[in-house]
């Protein structure tokens, strides 16, 4: 398993993961898939900036072109300050093989070895089994239960946090 940055030609992945249903359950439901293309631009340049941290989950190394998912660190401002968040999606037919937790562990890793990003927190759907599953197997610290509000709607999330100095399992 390899990370890389995102790049403009990602705009399928994006959409199998952003713009369907059941990828999108606990998220609040699919995007629209018009402006996805921006999406991706725009990602690409903030990850080629390392400005955030937007990587493409590779299953093998040796077929590069093949995606598996996405994992990824932002900052952004909340009512309580500004965070630096990690989440994560694994299409379908790589999923249940461990390479959600591989990618999550890899990222914190990076972080961890480059000082960056500080207490990073998560925000799993409360009833996502395989995101919490991640959270607990990489050694995530469970805060509350809380409210997060994504794409204008208000979703039931777990709230964890991970140093990756001292945290990871
Ligand atoms: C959630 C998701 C990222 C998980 O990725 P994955 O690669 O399938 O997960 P992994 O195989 O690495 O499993 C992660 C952990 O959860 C556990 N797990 C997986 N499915 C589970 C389930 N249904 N119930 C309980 N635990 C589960 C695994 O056993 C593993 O724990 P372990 O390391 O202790 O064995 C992926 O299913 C996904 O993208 N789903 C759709 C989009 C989504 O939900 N995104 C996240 C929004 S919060």
């Amino acid at each position: 398993m390899q990370l890389r940055n995102v790049s403009p030609d990602d705009v399928d992945a994006y959409v199998r993961m952003r713009c369907d249903p059941v990828m999108m359950t606990d998220l609040g439901g699919p995007l629209p898939c018009k402006g996805m293309a921006d999406k991706v631009r725009r990602d690409a340049q903030q990850a080629a900036a390392d400005l955030a941290w937007f990587k493409m989950i590779v299953p093998d190394p040796t077929s590069p072109d093949v995606v598996a998912g996405t994992v990824t660190i932002w900052s952004h401002d909340t009512e309580d300050g500004a965070i630096s968040e990690i989440g994560w999606m694994v299409l379908p037919e790589f999923q249940g093989q461990g390479l959600g937790r591989r990618a999550v562990r890899a990222l914190l890793e990076q972080a961890r070895d480059q000082d960056r990003w500080g207490v990073v927190p998560a925000f799993p759907a409360s009833n996502n089994a395989a995101s919490n599953g991640i959270c607990r197997s990489v050694g995530f610290r469970f805060v509350s239960e809380v409210d997060v509000t994504f794409a204008g709607q208000v979703l039931k999330s777990n709230h964890w946090v991970i140093a990756p100095w001292t945290d990871l399992a």
